[in-house]
């Protein structure tokens, strides 16, 4: 059965920050504690990255605290990833011409739940007035291709007709503002995908084809979860948080990421050619150049493989699909391109999408 992807949102916070206001307050921390210094052209350099929105910027420039500050919610109010994925979702409604009640799936797709249960997904269910069923996913980087493969299985199997994919990140809360190494990759912001089984009348794609991988990795960590507080002398302010060996990421991952698209073209009997762009993950610049390069044979335009990391740093599963929300409407029917995700497990996933409406 043909499922098509006939809209797309984006939620990105207000709070705007710049590398050069990272590195100050990381900085000031750093001298107060006699750790090494960082530097906003070191950070330019290594991944391309310039900025990032937060859903709190006022915790993480103070050197004093040096993470968001996230205001406690009752458990009658909306849950704040929840708000953030409702306000992607009423975008990618509108831009398919669907409401909330037409919807029968909803898939939470992210790298961090708030919470275990109840699900962040039958929230905005419920939320939305969509009917059917809902459910939380977790991928890491890989959450929003993995949700966009299920949904396309349950509208495959009859299950859903129309399904919503949402990707709340906020990869600021768990990220170490006072690591060196990685204080600068995250930033924060929502997309939503709606999949259907009917094409919508403009700027519809077909999704002809998905292939997924995941292969055994300890380089990307988060050991925070439910056991962390019945660890021996577990204290707050050793919870743990991201850690990744950013080297060796790049190292292995590329190839991989490399193998699996064009396993998957040649499957599809789709010439690098005839690729028109890549919504590649976003979490390096060097690494994005690189991929494009050996999938196309040829060094990319930037068209070709559309930025959105020196804006927006790496938003964890939901980069990729800000690039596609981003960049796919001067794509003209018949066009072929490749989304595609990589991060923690390791986990891969390339959606091979087609323009035809
Ligand atoms: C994280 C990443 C940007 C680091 O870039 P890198 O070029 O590998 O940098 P390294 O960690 O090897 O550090 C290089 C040097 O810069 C230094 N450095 C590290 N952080 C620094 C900072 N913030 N400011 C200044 N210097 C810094 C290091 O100490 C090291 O110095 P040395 O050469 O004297 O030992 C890069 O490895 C990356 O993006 N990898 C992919 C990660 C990924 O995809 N992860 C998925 C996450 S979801």
């Amino acid at each position: 059965m043909a499922v098509f992807l006939t809209g797309s949102g984006l939620y990105t916070p207000t709070d705007s920050v710049s590398n050069a206001e990272l590195v100050a307050a990381f900085n000031q921390n750093a001298d107060q504690n006699g750790k090494e210094l960082s530097d906003a052209d070191f950070i330019v350099k290594a991944s391309g990255i310039q900025n990032r929105f937060l859903m709190d910027k006022s915790g993480v420039v103070d050197p004093n605290r040096m993470k968001p500050l996230i205001a406690t919610r009752e458990d009658t109010q909306l849950s704040l990833q929840a708000e953030m994925g409702i306000q992607a979702c009423e975008q990618a409604l509108a831009s398919a011409g669907r409401t909330g009640a037409e919807i029968d799936a909803v898939i939470v797709a992210c790298s961090n739940m708030q919470r275990p249960y109840p699900a962040m997904a039958i929230e905005i269910q419920h939320a939305l007035g969509a009917q059917g069923f809902a459910f939380d996913l977790n991928v890491a980087c890989s959450s929003a291709t993995f949700g966009l493969t299920t949904a396309k299985s349950l509208i495959d199997s009859k299950q859903a007709s129309r399904v919503l994919v949402v990707s709340p990140e906020i990869c600021s809360a768990h990220l170490d503002f006072t690591d060196r190494d990685s204080h600068f990759i995250f930033g924060d912001a929502a997309t939503a995908m709606v999949l259907e089984s009917e094409p919508s009348a403009t700027n519809s794609f077909e999704v002809q084809s998905t292939k997924l991988l995941t292969v055994f990795s300890n380089n990307i960590r988060n050991n925070g979860g439910f056991l962390t507080r019945c660890e021996p002398d577990m204290t707050l302010e050793h919870y743990p948080l991201f850690k990744q060996n950013g080297r060796k990421v790049f190292k292995e991952v590329v190839p991989m990421v490399v193998n699996l698209i064009n396993e998957h073209l040649a499957v599809q009997g789709i010439e690098s050619q005839d690729i028109k762009r890549l919504w590649l993950h976003q979490a390096n610049s060097n690494m994005n150049r690189l991929i494009a390069t050996k999938v196309l044979g040829v060094e990319p335009l930037s068209e070709q493989a559309p930025q959105i990391l020196d804006e927006y740093a790496n938003t964890s599963s939901a980069g990729s699909v800000i690039a596609f929300h981003k960049y796919h409407t001067d794509l003209v029917v018949g066009d072929t391109g490749v989304l595609c995700s990589f991060g923690a497990g390791y986990s891969i996933g390339s959606v091979i999408l087609r323009k035809c409406a």
